[in-house]
């Protein structure tokens, strides 16, 4: 595979544009927002972003519902200020990637609108319709009764959002409506995405994140076709453009990492375990829960990734619970020595580095549904909607967490005990040391059914760390034949060890060198 090279210390920020600054006092977010607050994420220690889809749309999923790839959302800015954001990433070192949306498009898209006519033409084919108005593809959801073409249409995600055709892995001889991978229309349907991709490289973006990149081409259980088909994009990248970078949402990254993608999430949904530790009644960083399924399964991962492949644990994103739902104060800090001491480039998703609260019971917008509640606008100061805009507060996109002392980044800067500046020091102690950050190993010295402590080894050439992390309210021991040397870091009080046991106080944790006995 070919690699990035700046992904071998790469820290992610992940902008949901809506919520992040407006500065055109409409209650929405911009790019020139996102520009003013650039040395913002720099000084945290970020060296590049992930920024949730920005083009034009209806905004029934938020952006995920495409209208036209090329054209930057009006609410946004223009193509030419995406462009000057490229810019003024780039003139700071940092570096960008967009969210591309490549398994459907918005029913408002032109190619649909093309695709629903009875007469033959050259978008007929770009979706994946089947030729019974009462037949649904199967395994699928499915658009009925809305053409003046025979047949039902696939959708992927709402019932808004109709599947682009990349074709069938196997299709059925009975069912001629399922085209091949090879098929005309399959094949047009991923070079016009390359085009697309051709586009914003151009501009100077540096690669993507892809949506439900695991679900293009159907009937595709083992995702052979569709790693096949993402060989192929690769192959074009590595012509045209090699050092973009390509991070999947898929969840499983044996598969997408073969697939030629740089970087596969671990998720909230999938076989990952990741909920485990952060989301679910008893996380494991809230104190009382079990990490060992997830070790087990992130092992089990990184064997099948390859020594190239990169897995990267997000602190959350923008469709699930924040972070702060079900883990507070000290143990937060915790999260965040295990996400930045992880191989693999962190995400952190925009607020959860000072805590921001899932905001409950706010009404959808855009399609976000419970999603909403972790999407609320930015929490920059105490002045008027917290810094976030100077819209009236009924014209916000989503309201501000109403919650008095809600967490912001002005109250934080001034405060080395915050969360923030807790974030910024783990991000020194990565910069620093080169076993911490994407490459380095990582082996597990303890990770034990509902036992805490989590231990693990990071070393390169260089050196080798320990981390311990003890989120119980109980000390917690382990045998370990090295010798604990110096904190690195620490959070609480530093372990001791004797008698080839090492132990952790209540709710502490380390990274320390390890000598020799
Ligand atoms: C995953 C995205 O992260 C989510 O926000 C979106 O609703 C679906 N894909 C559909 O595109």
């Amino acid at each position: 595979m070919n690699k990035v090279k700046w992904l071998d210390n790469a820290v992610f920020y992940e902008i949901y544009p809506q919520s992040f600054k407006d500065t055109n006092s409409d209650g929405i977010g911009d790019f020139n927002g996102i520009i003013e607050k650039l040395d913002y994420i720099k000084s945290l220690g970020c060296t590049a972003i992930w920024m949730n889809p920005c083009f034009d749309s209806p905004f029934l999923d938020a952006g995920y519902d495409v209208r036209d790839y090329y054209l930057a959302a009006p609410r946004y800015g223009t193509n030419d200020d995406l462009k000057r954001l490229f810019g003024e990433v780039h003139r700071r070192g940092m570096h960008i990637l967009l969210d591309l949306v490549p398994g459907h498009t918005s029913w408002e898209h032109k190619w649909f609108r093309e695709s629903c006519k009875a007469a033959k033409n050259r978008y007929t084919d770009r979706y994946i319709w089947t030729d019974n108005t009462w037949e649904a593809p199967e395994g699928m959801n499915a658009l009925i009764g809305i053409s003046e073409r025979v047949g039902a249409c696939g959708v992927n995600f709402f019932s808004h959002q109709p599947a682009l055709n990349y074709g069938y892995y196997k299709p059925d001889p009975d069912k001629p409506w399922q085209q091949s991978t090879e098929s005309e229309g399959a094949k047009a349907t991923l070079e016009e995405m390359k085009n697309v991709m051709r586009f914003w490289l151009g501009m100077g973006c540096d690669g993507f994140r892809v949506d439900m990149a695991h679900s293009l081409v159907k009937r595709d259980e083992n995702g052979k076709g569709t790693i096949k088909l993402w060989q192929d994009v690769r192959a074009f990248l590595d012509r045209e453009f090699p050092d973009a970078a390509m991070v999947s949402e898929w969840g499983e990254p044996d598969k997408s990492l073969q697939g030629g993608f740089h970087m596969d999430f671990l998720l909230h949904f999938g076989p990952s375990h990741y909920n485990d530790l952060f989301r679910c009644d008893k996380p494991f960083f809230g104190g009382s829960g079990d990490a060992s399924a997830f070790v087990e399964k992130y092992l089990e991962s990184r064997r099948k990734a390859g020594k190239d492949g990169l897995i990267c644990i997000p602190s959350g994103n923008h469709d699930m619970a924040r972070l702060a739902k079900y883990i507070r104060g000290e143990r937060l800090k915790m999260c965040f020595m295990f996400l930045l001491t992880m191989p693999g480039a962190p995400f952190i998703y925009y607020g959860d580095e000072i805590g921001m609260r899932y905001v409950e019971d706010i009404p959808s917008v855009e399609g976000g549904y419970e999603r909403t509640g972790s999407r609320s606008p930015m929490q920059w100061d105490s002045t008027v909607n917290a810094g976030f805009s100077a819209a009236p507060s009924d014209r916000l996109y989503i309201p501000i967490d109403p919650a008095e002392d809600r967490p912001t980044v002005a109250a934080q800067e001034k405060d080395s005990g915050s969360l923030m500046s807790e974030v910024k020091r783990l991000m020194s102690l990565r910069a620093a040391h080169s076993a911490l950050q994407s490459r380095g190993e990582i082996e597990f010295v303890y990770a034990e059914k509902d036992s805490c402590p989590l231990v693990y080894t990071r070393s390169d050439k260089k050196e080798k760390l320990l981390v311990i992390l003890n989120p119980s309210d109980k000390k917690a021991d382990f045998a370990f034949d090295g010798k604990l040397g110096e904190a690195v870091y620490l959070l609480g009080e530093k372990a001791s060890q004797s008698a080839g046991r090492i132990t952790s106080a209540p709710c502490s944790a380390g990274v320390y060198t390890i000598g020799n006995l």
